[in-house]
This record gives structure tokens, C-alpha cells and sequence, in this order.
């Protein structure tokens, strides 16, 4: 998620826009710039690594000026380097803009500037913007913005300066953020409240569609009509560390919260309005995709969890048989991999060992490999054939929640994918799927809607010693997910079991008020599992089930607490199911005091064997 900031005043701009870089910090970035109006010109700086590069540059070669865009950028259209950061400029470098967010149609765009003479530096979707607001600038700005942006398709907040315009800072946002901080005799844009702390406490936020215009003295802010609206200013109180979690009390609540949106920025910009899928990043033809009669997906932890979620989806559509390995046995393990192999390597960081490792096995015998990951530009995706980006944004916290969500995704829809090109699905019954999934986002909304209700299971349950998790099929695996969310933040020891193998030794561990939570999503095996439940419950197990709206009253008789799930797809369960579960590790560690964003003995990136 980049972070943007922007200045008009009277003040020097530089070290404005780097301090509110650097309380920016915290949401990740690979890469950070300046433009800087100076001596009648536009002068961009901008440099690839830590923030610290751009401000030694800075610090030995001043940019004067009173107008100024700073960005950190989180790759995700072309990999981290100097190019490619933010900001980026028009071709006769009158327009300058930072971004965040994602312009899903930028290559229709771009093809269509450039059918037009319009050169392109970069590999970005941003530069297109640059180029789209010089291409319609005939002297006013704010119009020659408004065109652009009925041209652009996607998710986006934006900065804007032009050469001719020493008076004028723009911002427009568009399903992303961006907050307008309120001085006096200067005025500010950001992605977020910390940047503008220092300066301002009085903010106003911009809506969907609306366009900021900033002067030093004045602020107008229009609707997507053009037409110009009141707005109460909002005035401040968080601290700046509050401020840098959006007012959650941790990184990890915040990003279970941003859940929908990465759901959203990740499956969005690869489906049409028809519910077809375009999956431009694999270079694979058909014909190609035909050929590989197995698919091996590697990862650990969480990742390998979404591979096994993406095993069930991808046997389901497309009928071909999928191996899930942990990475790190499957290097050891000479494995059977030959060039009818696809390997899908899973991986948040795109940097664990032996994930690297693992392909690098099964590259050197020759299997092709794709690897679904966050971070652009990570080892991982530079070593592997093909590249599924999921677009969740940085994840800060340890426990891995957005990134998991999104490569369930990635998985599926390389499985719908699969199963078109293959024929075992037809165009129409892609597209309801797709369709479905479309609908996911609000879904997760509307458990996440109603927190309190998980928050008071865990206030009784937190003093545990153990937490059993059952389910059957597909939601087994989700029951894994949930059980390592639980023992990895609140450190209570948890494991997940297939609940038809309970009564193979597991069952003898339980007792009076052991906590079992059961998952029954599944349709054709809700009976099994309801048998399973009152095999627990006549132990004496306090059962917690999940189960679809639908099934909630029959199942109340079987449990004694009922959590439910909006009603979906049983192969899309897992992207509902396992957010109670997020919240409920969440909550029950916050009920035992633990250190929840940086759980002892554990990183967020493995690097190490
Ligand atoms: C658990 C968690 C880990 C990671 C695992 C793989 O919440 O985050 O289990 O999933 O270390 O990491 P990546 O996905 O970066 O390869």
C-alpha cells in the first residue's frame, strides 16, 4: 500500500514531505520519491530501497520549493527500481502524480496513448495517469483531471502537480484513501492521518469521487458532478501511534479488517464485467496449460494452508490431480517432477527459504513454475516462470490473515482458469462462479460486522490449556488455519483434526469444558459432522460450530454457542470460514495480555532454513 503525501505553502517542502514519508514507514514500501515545483520546473527525485537513500540524496543536492508530491511505493505493476517509483511525470513533464492503488485498464490506456505518439518510461500503471492528464490539459487542471479519470478503471488515490500551476495541489481518490489536512497559509494531502500529525490535527476526508484542490489559503473540494461540497472538518484526537494502526489497537485487527479490500484489489482487475477471467501475468498458452497432467503446490504455514484450500478447488474445477508439499520436505524427498509438472509455489514474502528452495528443485527437473505471492520484485517471483500477484497490500502483522484470504483467491481462480481452458467447466459455469466470488468482499464484511459476538466467546474461553479444531473435507483445512492463528499469537495449544478421526485417539484428551470448535460448511457431509459434534458434546467438550446461515437453527441443537457464515458456494466456505476464527485467536490473545503483532519466536519472513 504506498503512502502519498503533499504540500502547498510557504514553508521549504522537502523536509515536510519526508517526515511525513517517514510516519508513513510502517505501511511498507520498496521504494520512495519526490517532485518538487522548483525554479519554475517540475524536478522528480526518486530512488529504490529505504527512505533513507532519497533523503541522503536530499540532504547533499537541496530541491527548494514551496509546492511538492512524496510517495513510498509498494510494487505492484513492474518490479522496485528507480524507473518505476513514484512520482512518475507526463511525456513533456508538465504533470506530475503519485498513486495508490491499482488502474485495472492501463494497458488499453497505454496501448492507446501510445497509438497516439505518447513514449512511456516505466512499466507502471501510474504513468498512465501522468500521461492522460497532459494529454487533456488545455490550461485548467481540475478539467483535464476530470477527463482522465473517466477514462481510468480501478481502485486509486492520487496526487497531482503541474508545471504551469505553481498555485495548485490535487487530490483525488477513488476507493482508496486520502485525507486533506488543514493549515493556515499551507494545506496538505496524505494517504494517512500520521503524516499530517505534526502539522495538522483538523483533516476533512474525501468521499469516493470527490476532488481536492488545494491553494495555500483555501480548499475546494467537488463531487464526481464537479459541483463543490461542504464538508465539517474533522478534528484529530488519536496518537500517532493509534493513528499509524487507523485507530485499531493492532496491525493484525487492522488487516483482518482490510480483508474485503484485498479480496477486492486482488480478484477485481482479473475478471471482466461478463464474470470472464483474464490471467494476462500467465504467459502459458492453452495449449501450454493443457500439457501438465499434475500440479504441485509448495509453501508452509499459512501459505500451505491456502494450497490446500487451493487443492480442493483446483481438483474440483479443472480434474487435475494436485499435490500440496511442505516446502520443506518436499526438497528432501527426491520428488517426482518432470516438464508435465506445474509447480505452484505459495508465499506471502515471496523470501522463505525453503520455499526457494523447493522450487528451485523442481525447476532444475524441469517443471514449470508459477508462484503466487505479495511482494513484487521478492526472490521468489524472480526466480519463478510465471507470477500471480495477490494484491493485499504490506502485511505488517506476523500472523498471516489478508495475504491467506487472497491466496485462496489466486488459487481459485487459477483453477476456474484451468478448468475453461481444459473444458471440464463451460464458459457460463465459470462465470457463476466468478460471479459468487464477486460477492465474497461483502460477505466478509458482514461477519466482521459482528466482532462482538466472537470477542465475548473468547473473553469466556481465554484461560484454555487446549483447543481442539474438527471439520470435514475442504473445511479440515480451514480448521488448520484456524488452530495455527490460535497457537501462534495466544500460545495456547491448539490442533486441528479431521473430525471423522476423532475417535482414532484425539477424543481421548477431551474433557469437561474443553473448547472444540466445529466447522460444518459443507453441504453433503453437515450430517457427519453433526454426528461428530454430539460425539464431543456427550464427552463433556464446550462446542463452538460454524456453520452457513441456512444450517444455523438445526445446528444449534448440536453446539452450544453457533457462529454463522453468510450463505455461499461450498468451495468458497474457506474465505468466510476462517475469519471467526482470525477474530477469535485475535481477541483471546488480547484477553491474555500477549504481544500480538510480534508473537515470540516467530518473524515475518523466514529467511533461514
Ligand atoms: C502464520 C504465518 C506463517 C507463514 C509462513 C510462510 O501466520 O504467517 O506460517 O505463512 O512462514 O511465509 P510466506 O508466506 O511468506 O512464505
Amino acid at each position: 500500500m504506498c503512502g502519498i503525501v503533499g504540500y502547498i505553502g510557504e514553508k521549504q517542502t522537502v523536509p515536510i514531505l519526508m517526515e511525513g514519508l517517514e510516519k508513513l514507514e510502517y505501511r511498507g514500501y520498496d521504494s520512495a520519491g519526490v517532485a518538487i515545483y522548483s525554479q519554475e520546473d517540475l524536478v522528480v527525485k526518486k530512488f529504490k530501497g529505504r527512505l533513507s537513500v532519497l533523503a541522503d540524496y536530499l540532504e547533499e543536492n537541496p530541491l527548494p520549493g514551496v509546492l511538492g508530491i512524496g510517495h513510498t511505493r509498494w510494487a505492484t505493476h513492474g518490479e522496485p527500481n528507480d524507473i518505476n517509483a513514484h512520482p512518475h511525470t507526463s511525456y513533456h513533464g508538465k504533470i506530475a502524480v503519485v498513486h495508490n492503488g491499482i488502474v485495472e485498464n492501463y494497458m488499453k490506456l497505454k496501448n492507446w496513448l501510445k497509438g497516439k505518439g505518447i513514449e512511456f518510461k516505466s512499466e507502471t500503471d501510474t504513468e498512465v495517469i501522468a500521461q492522460l492528464i497532459e494529454y487533456y490539459y488545455e490550461g485548467n487542471l481540475v478539467e483535464a483531471l476530470q477527463k482522465a479519470i473517466q477514462k481510468m478503471e480501478g481502485a486509486y488515490a492520487i496526487g497531482v502537480i503541474c508545471k504551469d500551476q505553481p498555485d495548485t495541489l490535487i487530490g483525488y481518490r477513488k476507493d482508496n484513501p486520502l485525507v486533506v489536512g488543514i493549515g493556515k497559509g499551507e494545506n496538505f494531502i496524505a494517504s494517512d492521518i500520521p503524516a499530517l500529525l505534526k502539522h495538522t490535527r483538523d483533516v476533512y476526508f474525501l468521499e469516493d469521487g470527490e476532488m481536492a484542490v488545494l491553494t495555500r489559503d483555501h480548499i475546494t473540494i467537488l463531487n464526481d458532478l464537479g459541483e463543490e461540497m461542504n464538508r465539517d472538518p474533522f478534528h484529530v484526537t488519536w496518537d500517532i501511534e493509534s493513528a499509524e494502526k487507523g485507530g485499531y489497537q493492532h496491525f493484525m485487527l487492522k488487516e483482518i479488517n482490510e480483508q474485503p479490500k484485498a479480496v477486492r484489489d486482488t480478484l477485481f482487475p482479473r475478471v471482466d464485467k461478463e464474470n470472464r477471467i483474464k490471467l494476462d501475468e500467465l504467459r502459458l498458452t492453452g495449449e501450454e496449460l493443457n500439457q501438465f497432467n499434475k500440479i504441485i503446490i509448495i509453501a508452509c504455514g499459512t501459505a500451505m494452508h491456502a494450497g490446500l484450500v487451493g487443492k480442493y478447488a483446483i481438483e474440483k474445477f479443472a480434474r487435475i490431480p494436485v499435490e500440496v508439499e511442505i516446502a520443506s520436505e518436499f526438497r528432501y524427498k527426491d520428488p517426482f517432477v518432470d516438464k508435465k509438472t506445474l509447480l505452484i509455489a505459495v508465499s506471502q514474502s515471496g523470501e522463505t527459504a525453503d520455499t526457494l528452495a523447493a522450487l528451485r528443485e523442481a525447476k532444475g527437473k524441469g517443471a514449470h513454475v508459477l508462484t503466487v505471492t505479495n511482494v513484487v520484485g521478492s526472490r521468489i517471483s524472480r526466480e519463478a516462470h510465471d507470477v500471480f500477484y495477490t494484491w493485499a497490500g504490506p502485511e505488517i502483522a506476523v500472523a498471516s490473515t489478508k495475504a491467506y484470504i487472497t491466496q485462496i483467491i489466486a488459487l481459485n481462480l487459477i483453477g476456474l482458469y484451468l478448468a475453461e481452458l481444459k473444458g471440464t467447466m463451460t464458459r457460463a459455469e465459470v462465470a457463476d462462479k466468478v460471479a459468487e466470488l464477486k460477492n465474497l468482499p461483502d460477505k466478509i464484511q458482514a461477519i466482521l460486522d459482528h466482532q462482538e459476538n466472537i470477542q465475548a466467546i473468547a473473553n469466556k474461553q481465554f484461560n484454555q490449556q487446549s483447543v481442539f479444531f474438527i471439520g470435514r473435507g475442504i473445511d479440515d483445512y480451514t480448521s488448520k488455519e484456524g488452530s495455527l492463528k490460535l497457537k501462534e499469537i495466544s500460545y495456547i495449544h491448539s490442533e486441528a483434526i479431521a473430525a471423522g478421526e476423532l475417535k482414532h485417539g484425539t477424543i481421548a484428551l477431551l474433557e469437561k469444558g474443553t473448547l472444540v470448535i466445529a466447522l460444518a460448511t459443507q453441504d453433503q457431509l453437515y450430517d457427519k459432522m453433526l454426528s461428530n459434534m454430539k460425539e464431543v458434546k456427550a464427552r463433556g467438550a464446550f462446542v463452538v460450530a460454524i456453520t452457513k446461515e441456512k444450517s444455523r437453527e438445526e445446528v444449534e441443537e448440536s453446539a452450544d454457542v453457533v457462529l454463522s457464515i453468510p450463505d455461499t458456494d461450498n468451495v468458497f466456505t474457506p474465505v468466510l470460514a476462517v475469519v471467526p476464527l482470525q477474530l477469535f485467536a485475535y481477541y483471546t490473545a488480547v484477553a491474555r495480555g500477549a504481544d500480538i503483532d510480534k508473537p515470540k519466536n516467530l518473524a515475518k519472513s523466514v529467511t533461514v532454513e
